[in-house]
């Protein structure tokens, strides 16, 4: 992390902190910018802050937080080496989702954090997330039962990584087979990706990223195994690909 870069993310912090470009910053108490490593390998993006997070400024802090913590574990990941940031920095009123035009107004913060962070995968937890992260690549979101189970190479702000989809933790609180469905997913496709990632077999390169095929319509597997999103027509499901 070079010393330019934590001036960036110093400034990017206190725009965040003060920042007025949409109207759910009538309504919080602190924003949440993010917070862990700057050189992790690993982002978690959620969808905004609740409750807790709203009053300690800190992300996934609640009920969410908590089992969010555990799953992480589930890959082999520690919370304090994953970097964990929201796609809106600020509590929407009573956890409401994130609007449209919040999410854009939001959006080149969450940017510029990956920018600097530079991570080799995201863990995308929740429809928002997923769709958030997807469409700033270009990529087609199918819904997170479809998007689940696969690593996405992606281009995001101008740098290659893996996405990973999931349900959201809080979704899963009150829910056990979403529950279940969660810790599979850590336990599985998320758990691969990061070791491939820290093994140093993610897709580095520009070349690693174009596709070897192979047909039209189906999913395109890249030679390591990584499925294009998105991919038109019936096979876009990637069935079967990284299944636990
Ligand atoms: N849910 C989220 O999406 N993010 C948080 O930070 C907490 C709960
Ligand atoms: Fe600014 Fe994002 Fe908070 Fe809206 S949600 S006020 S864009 S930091």
């Amino acid at each position: 992390m070079s010393e330019d870069a934590v001036e960036r993310y110093k400034r990017l912090v206190e725009s965040i902190k003060n920042c007025t470009k949409c109207p759910l910053h009538l309504s919080r108490k602190n924003s949440v910018p993010g917070e862990g490593p700057l050189n992790a390998d690993i982002m978690v993006v959620g969808e905004a802050p609740g409750r807790s997070e709203d009053e300690q400024g800190r992300p996934f802090v609640g009920a969410a937080g908590k089992l969010l913590d555990r799953l992480l574990k589930e890959a082999g990941l520690e919370r304090g080496k994953v970097y964990i940031t929201n796609v809106v920095k600020c509590r929407p009123p009573n956890n409401r989702d994130p609007k449209p035009e919040e999410i854009t107004a939001c959006l080149p913060y969450l940017l510029e954090q990956v920018r600097l962070v530079k991570p080799k995968v995201i863990i995308a937890v929740g429809r928002i997330a997923g769709s958030t992260l997807y469409k700033a690549a270009g990529l087609k979101w199918g819904g997170v039962r479809r998007e689940r189970g696969k690593a996405v190479k992606a281009r995001l702000a101008g740098i290659d990584v893996v996405i990973v989809s999931t349900y959201h933790p809080a979704a899963a609180l009150y829910n056990p087979q979403l529950k279940e469905d969660l810790e599979s997913d850590f336990k599985g496709h998320i758990r691969k990706a990061v070791e491939d990632a820290l093994k140093g077999r993610a897709p580095k390169t520009l070349e690693d990223f174009i596709p070897l095929g192979p047909e039209p319509g189906g999913p395109k597997v890249g030679s390591r195994g990584y499925v294009e999103a998105g991919g038109e027509g019936e096979g876009s499901g990637g069935k079967g690909q990284g299944k636990a």
